[in-house]
């Protein structure tokens, strides 16, 4: 199992090293335009190995796309990050361009990978290697669901007072600020609607907290996190390389499923060897559809900005 990581800033080396710590990948080549970066990063991360216990061999590459050829997997973290105050739809301008330059060199090499698309604004990024990168629609997925959901549970297990191990929940629609739709009518603790515990206002609380997670870590750190989203990706990594068939939301190219079409948007998905095995449909109240109904409008209105 070989795996590429394009762009080895904050994202891309936490993935990497994920990705190398749960020892499933034999492989993981992290690629980066800046002379140097990749390699320094890799030899880095190496030099864990004894420490952590893996065997997983990681190559730095400077920007030789030849090096990532018959990738199983591939992840585009590429592009710039927000900075405090933007919106991650700001960032199309400088991203779409990156994106889709990764993703066609990616694919020369690796026809059949699976591309797992990180770069903000994501759900839009996600659609425009769709409408470029020639995959079919099963191959192409984007990070963003996963990372919401894993933020939308660390809320929640705060606001129950639980461990977050008793704490079960989803985030579906774009992954934007005003875009996500934490599902806090699904959301558990240990199969017991959360509702049962907290009250309406506390977790209106969590929805609203959960949805500027990442702007409220931008805010703190001067850039957009990288733990959380290293390890959500690194969930999705391992889930197709280990053929694992579990559901996460990612953002995921629509064809009538949740009533819409010719968009990438979050949805819960199987994830397995074959990358998106299936689109699972929720039964959502008209509350949730309106969300998600606004979310797909937002979305849109950025996929309206690429020159495609
Ligand atoms: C975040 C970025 C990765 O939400 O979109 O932290």
């Amino acid at each position: 199992m070989k795996v590429t990581v394009v762009g080895a800033g904050a994202v891309g080396a936490s993935c990497a090293e994920y990705i190398a710590i749960k020892n499933f990948a034999s492989e993981v080549v992290l690629l980066d335009i800046k002379e140097g970066f990749a390699e320094g990063k890799a030899m880095d991360l190496m030099q864990t190995a004894s420490l952590n216990g893996f065997d997983t061999k990681i190559t730095g590459i400077t920007n030789d796309y030849s090096k990532t050829a018959d990738s199983d997997i591939c992840v585009i973290t590429s592009g710039i990050p927000r900075k405090p105050g933007m919106t991650r739809e700001e960032l199309i301008g400088i991203n779409a361009g990156i994106v889709k330059d990764v993703s066609s060199n990616l694919v020369k090499h690796s026809p059949n990978t699976i591309i797992i698309v990180v770069s903000n604004p994501m759900d839009t990024m996600a659609y425009l290697v769709h409408k470029t990168a020639g995959l079919p629609k099963n191959r192409v997925i984007g990070m963003g669901g996963a990372l919401d959901s894993a933020r939308f549970k660390y809320r929640l297990a705060e606001a129950l007072g639980a461990p977050i191990s008793d704490v079960d929940g989803m985030v579906i629609g774009g992954h934007s600020d005003t875009g996500m739709v934490p599902l806090t009518r699904l959301a558990t603790r240990n199969s017991v609607p959360v509702t049962k515990f907290i009250s309406e206002e506390r977790l209106n609380q969590v929805m609203e907290d959960t949805k500027v997670g990442g702007a409220t870590l931008t805010k703190l750190l001067g850039t957009s996190a990288w733990y959380a989203p290293g390890a959500a990706v690194s969930a999705l990594v391992q889930a197709i390389a280990c053929d694992q068939k579990k559901m996460f939301p990612c953002s995921v190219m629509l064809d009538g499923e949740y009533g819409m079409k010719d968009i990438c948007i979050g949805a819960p998905v199987i994830l397995g060897r074959n990358g998106i095995e299936k689109i699972v449909e929720l039964e959502l109240n008209d509350a949730e559809k309106a969300h998600m109904k606004e979310s797909a409008e937002g979305v849109r209105k950025t996929n309206d900005l690429l020159e495609l």
